[in-house]
């Protein structure tokens, strides 16, 4: 099966042919990186106006590199699946728009997909055997979510983030130290070279809950730079270290906790953060000494793409064929995560 999805959640306009979920025949991502990057962060309103200049544009590379002609769209593609929910609302309705078109002039099904699912899922593509059950940890720009995935479509969420999620303590550290924005792959660069004991910043474990609150570990910054403003390279290269080191432990410490707890036996990271090299480093090491498998995606997959939401639209129509409601085609900003 064939399925043209669209990812429109936040500042990335993707659209990727997936055929089968593990096999993308195309991924196209157009980052609006250089249009927020003054302003810190996504500006709403100009991430609306960019995805309806990008939208259709990204749809006609995405076929082309798929080897498929717009005319045979009805023949090639059986399938359109879209970002349902989460994210910014003018930015949802642009990918839905889209899709609904599509599958409308076609005649062809929708499946509606959360932006969770698509990270949830985003390893699949790379490790076709898989299986739940998992634990699951996204981190990202938005979210920082435990998750056991008993199966596909069953969730139980553990815990999320109480204030900022990982990849936004991350932005916002940079912002603090004078970096650019994304400020993870930033920090994460500048971090290679530094001392990660340097500095000793709180790890906010939270005992006895399975949430996470990283805006401590902020604040412990901000305090920290005002005693002591960056001096040079190797200071600076030495905060980056010793921040993401308080972040990765804290990210490990907690999943680890988690597979002990629920039994089990892997754990699959999502979302942008999984790109970050110290916690893809310190995860693959502790699964290791734990017996714990553990799948992160390369990093094309870590951050906002649409192949992982046609890998999760497969999941879902081999689960829940074709038919939803007018309100789960709906897109919905704030969409949890619901069982199937
Ligand atoms: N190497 C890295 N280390 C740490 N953080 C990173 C790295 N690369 C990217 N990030 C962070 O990942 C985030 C973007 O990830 P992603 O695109 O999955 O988030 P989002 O889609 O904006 O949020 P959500 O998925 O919650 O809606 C940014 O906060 C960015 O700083
Ligand atoms: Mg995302």
């Amino acid at each position: 099966m064939n399925i043209l999805a669209i990812e429109t959640s936040c500042d990335e306009t993707s659209v990727s042919v997936v055929l089968d979920g593990v096999e993308v025949k195309s991924v196209v991502i157009s980052s609006q990186i250089k249009i927020h990057t003054k302003f810190f962060g996504v500006v709403p309103e100009l991430a609306s106006r960019a995805h309806i200049e990008n939208i259709n544009p990204v749809i006609y590379q995405a076929l082309n590199d798929a080897g498929i002609k717009f005319v045979n769209f009805s023949k090639k593609i059986d399938a359109v699946a879209f970002t349902v929910g989460p994210g910014l609302a003018g930015a949802l309705l642009i990918g839905a728009i889209a899709a609904k078109s599509l599958a409308g002039i076609y005649s062809k099904p929708l499946i509606p997909v959360n932006h969770l699912e698509g990270h949830l899922y985003s390893s699949f593509i790379e490790n076709k055997s898989v299986k739940p059950p998992f634990l699951g940890l996204i981190i990202s720009g938005g979210h920082t979510e435990l998750i056991v995935v008993k199966d596909f479509g069953k969730y139980k969420v553990l815990g999320g983030t109480r204030d900022d999620a990982a990849g936004e303590a991350f932005d916002k550290a940079a912002k603090m130290l004078g970096l650019s924005y994304p400020g993870g792959p930033v920090i994460d660069e500048k971090a290679e070279n530094g001392n990660p004991s340097a500095i000793k910043f709180t790890r906010p474990y939270l005992k006895g809950s399975w949430d996470f609150s990283f805006s401590g570990i902020k604040t412990a910054l901000l305090n920290y730079l005002k005693e002591n403003p960056v001096e040079n390279e190797k200071h600076l290269n030495d905060i980056c270290a010793s921040f993401r080191q308080a972040i990765a432990e804290t990210l490990c410490f907690k999943s680890f906790e988690a597979v002990r707890e629920f039994n089990l036996k892997q754990i699959i990271l999502g979302g942008g953060v999984s790109a970050n090299l110290l916690i893809r480093k310190m995860f693959l090491e502790t699964g290791r000494k734990n017996k714990i498998k553990i799948f992160i995606p390369s990093l094309i997959y870590c951050t906002d793409n649409a192949a992982m939401i046609g890998c999760a639209a497969y999941l879902k129509q081999k689960k829940c064929g074709f038919k939803y409601s007018n309100t789960q085609l709906k897109p919905n900003p704030s969409l949890l995560l619901e069982n199937w």
